[in-house]
């Protein structure tokens, strides 16, 4: 079982009834993950392959070019071709859809990623549906949705829900069979995990649910959860009792909220109320370093993926 810190024993034998949560650490599961990479990229390295990775980035929004340069900087430590394109806030998008139809047709890159949001002027919807599904490592183009959704074909699942479901299995907490409830419908995360979930087969197999900001009494539907994952995107807002004891809890969430006590004057947490929850779940991913790292991770195997099916299809 991966994860970073077994139960305390200390806090077992002092108080039974509040056991510290089994921690499930996006960042040591993401690094195995890396491990099975790196063989991946040697055996496509010996065959001529190097997976090249294009990032695409409008404007300067600094959460954007943080996200941007972390993706990069993890493409190149692994040995990934990886290319990162800036452009001006007032690009045209006729421009746009000519940078993207380029690396469309350049055979060295196997997988695109335009960093969203994009400027209010730009059809969002129309780059994405422009990246070809081939190389739609973020899985957003509606084709990948689509096969997805009903679980056909070859496809690239998005980054996050994805880590999700690696984490879960790698952890122990294989979701078949089990009732898995998602707090939040996103396109991003909610929805794609909800489809994964429901998949056939390995990750899948799970009963779903999913819950919104129109939820009636919340916390009865996320009590009922053996796994629970909490992409609300509002800080620190799944609270101990809406908990069921020994529920497997995935936070998705990261916000920085500001924090007097704290030396920088704010502090990082998640969707999850943790210092609360972890004494109640039976195991609980923090924020930072749950899911974040994982979706960088899964970026990368999409991209590994993409260049071996490139190289699958050359030899056919
Ligand atoms: N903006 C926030 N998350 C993501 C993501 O996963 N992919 C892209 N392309 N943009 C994002």
């Amino acid at each position: 079982m991966l994860s970073s810190g077994p139960r305390s024993e200390a806090a077992t034998l002092t108080n039974p009834r509040r056991m510290s949560a089994q921690i499930i650490s996006g960042r040591v599961i993401g690094e195995h993950i890396r491990a099975e990479l790196r063989e991946r990229i040697a055996a496509l390295k010996a065959e001529g392959v190097t997976p090249g990775l294009a990032t695409v980035l409008v404007g300067a929004n600094p959460a954007s070019q943080m996200y941007v340069g972390m993706k990069n900087k993890a493409a190149q430590e692994m040995g990934l071709h990886s290319r990162q394109i800036n452009l001006a806030p007032d690009i045209d998008e006729a421009e746009l859809l000519g940078m993207v139809a380029g690396l469309n047709a350049d055979p060295g890159i196997h997988g695109i990623l335009v960093q969203l949001p994009l400027p209010g002027h730009v059809d969002e919807g129309l780059v994405l549906e422009t990246i070809h599904p081939s190389k739609d490592v973020d899985g957003f183009h509606p084709m990948n949705v689509g096969r997805l959704a009903t679980d056909s074909g070859d496809f690239f699942a998005p980054c996050t829900p994805a880590g999700v479901v690696e984490m879960l299995l790698r952890s122990g907490h294989d979701p078949a069979g089990k009732h898995v409830v998602v707090v939040g419908r996103s396109n991003l995360v909610g929805r794609p995990l909800a489809s994964l979930l429901l998949r056939k087969g390995r990750g899948g197999d799970a009963t779903v649910t999913v819950c919104h900001s129109r939820t009636e009494d919340l916390g009865a539907v996320t009590r009922a959860a053996d796994i629970l994952v909490v992409a609300m995107g509002r800080p620190e807002s799944i609270t101990a009792d809406m908990v069921r004891p020994g529920a497997v809890v995935i936070d998705v969430g990261t916000h920085r909220v500001d924090d007097p006590h704290a030396e920088k004057g704010y502090r990082v947490c998640g969707d999850v109320l943790f210092d609360e929850v972890k004494d109640v779940a039976g195991a609980i991913t923090p924020s930072p370093g749950g899911v974040g790292p994982m979706t960088i991770t899964m970026l990368l195997a999409n991209t590994v993926t993409s260049a071996e099916r490139a190289l699958e299809g050359r030899r056919n």
